[in-house]
């Protein structure tokens, strides 16, 4: 049985629509159907714009320059600074390091924070949901160090088990590194309980915001994160631009990252001195057009405000989860309480990359595979998932046409 065709309750979304010109594009002769917005999200036309526009106008290296064009993207580059400082609440502009992405934050404080305060016997605990970005760069450092990566198991409904967690938490622990938001499950994280718990015993705690940052308000402070990280390309904005938040004493206390122009005070054959926060972060030119349009992308997002997107998104995966499940052979991976609007499954005897190439035949993109989260994969005894995550411009149609479409992949395979 197919769903019933759905009239969409939020009329806002159509306009919100008009706004992506690439959902005006059709794949396979149909209307394209987006939902891949875990892996990336599509990009408004005001950021598009906003792109075009630097390039065009006002396309100068930051920081160094005192003509009219340096000036003007100084500007811009800085704004973004504040408009992120604002946006997840951080207590001062210097916390704000601009990034390729949540990759390179991660991978910014392993080299740094963690190669000067990890020792041989140390622990880091990480979860057994997070994506390779936050395994890979902790296995790398502990090499190095000798010190160990502990895992935090989870449950059949892929909830982190909290009384492991804290039962983990021990005296050679240095580090706690999860993801906020399950790029795989959707499963939101209880990141203040899971930060107190570990501050109680001195360690440190970063945050993967990757997933979170356009689905959650988020605040550094009240959470009380050591360290977050975030994609602007995530967020309606473009690729390799990110931020990585933290703690000012910490970042302070840090070694730089990379060598080179921009983060240094001074330099002599003799000795260099660093520049200030958070110069001395930013080695090199940094992206400056990209960085400069996540502020649009920001911009875009406060518009319409992260409550009005959530109910949106809610409504969705609500709508979704009913439809998916009346699916005969068809079992839904991360039923956690605490979800965003991503929705993974797995179909009896149906390979998902065959879901995945089908689905792609009647214009609607998914994502398959293991999701950069083998060792979830692992625990559930999958080698992977079809999902379908949504973003603010997905309809309930579009949902109905997912769900006609699986009924017709079941039909055609089994
Ligand atoms: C939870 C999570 N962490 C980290 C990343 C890595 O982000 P990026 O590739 O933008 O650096 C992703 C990307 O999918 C993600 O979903």
């Amino acid at each position: 049985m197919t769903a019933p065709a759905t009239i969409e309750k939020n009329r806002d979304v159509y306009s919100i629509r008009q706004q992506f010109p690439v959902l005006n594009r059709e794949v396979k002769g149909k209307p394209l159907i987006y939902f891949d917005n875990a892996a990336t999200s599509q990009k408004p036309q005001s950021v598009i714009d906003a792109l075009v526009n630097y390039y065009s106008n006002y396309n100068a290296n930051v920081h160094r320059g005192i003509h009219t064009l340096a000036e003007e993207a100084t500007l811009a580059f800085e704004a973004t600074r504040d408009a992120v400082q604002q946006f997840i609440n951080a207590a001062s502009r210097e916390e704000i390091i601009f990034t390729k992405g949540t990759t390179e934050g991660i991978n910014l404080v392993a080299y740094t924070w963690g190669r000067k305060n990890l020792n041989a016997g140390d622990e880091i605990i990480i979860s057994s949901m997070e994506h390779h970005s936050n395994i890979v760069p902790w296995q790398i450092l502990c090499e190095e160090k000798g010190a160990t990566l502990k895992v935090i198991p989870i449950n059949d409904n892929g909830e982190l088990l909290m009384d492991e967690y804290k039962k983990l938490l021990g005296p050679k622990v240095k580090l706690v590194s999860v993801m906020h938001v399950s790029n795989a499950m959707g499963t939101v994280n209880p990141v203040e309980e899971i930060i107190s718990a570990a501050h109680k015993i001195g360690a440190v705690v970063f945050i993967d915001g990757a997933q979170s940052t356009v689905h959650l308000d988020i605040d550094v402070q009240k959470m009380d994160a050591d360290f977050f990280a975030f994609s602007a390309h995530k967020l309606y904005g473009p690729t390799g631009a990110g931020v990585l938040f933290g703690k000012k004493h910490l970042l302070e206390s840090m070694p730089p990252f990379q060598g080179g122009g921009e983060m240094i005070k001074e330099v002599s054959f003799e000795k260099t001195t660093y520049a200030d926060l958070p110069y001395k972060f930013e080695a090199g030119t940094p992206n400056i057009a990209d960085t400069i349009v996540l502020k649009t992308a920001i911009d875009f997002v406060n518009k319409i405000g992260k409550q009005k997107i959530r109910d949106h998104e809610n409504a969705l995966l609500s709508y979704a989860t009913a439809q998916l499940e009346e699916i005969p052979g068809l079992r839904i991976i991360g039923k956690a309480k605490e979800k965003v609007s991503v929705i993974s499954f797995v179909i009896d005897k149906i390979h998902p990359q065959d879901i995945g190439i089908l689905l792609d035949n009647r214009g609607i993109a998914v994502r398959t595979g293991h999701h950069c989260a083998q060792p979830l994969m692992q625990r559930f005894g999958i080698s992977g998932t079809t999902r379908a995550s949504f973003a603010v411009y997905n309809t309930m149609e579009e949902v109905d046409a997912l769900v006609t479409g699986l009924h017709k992949v079941i039909k055609l395979l089994s």
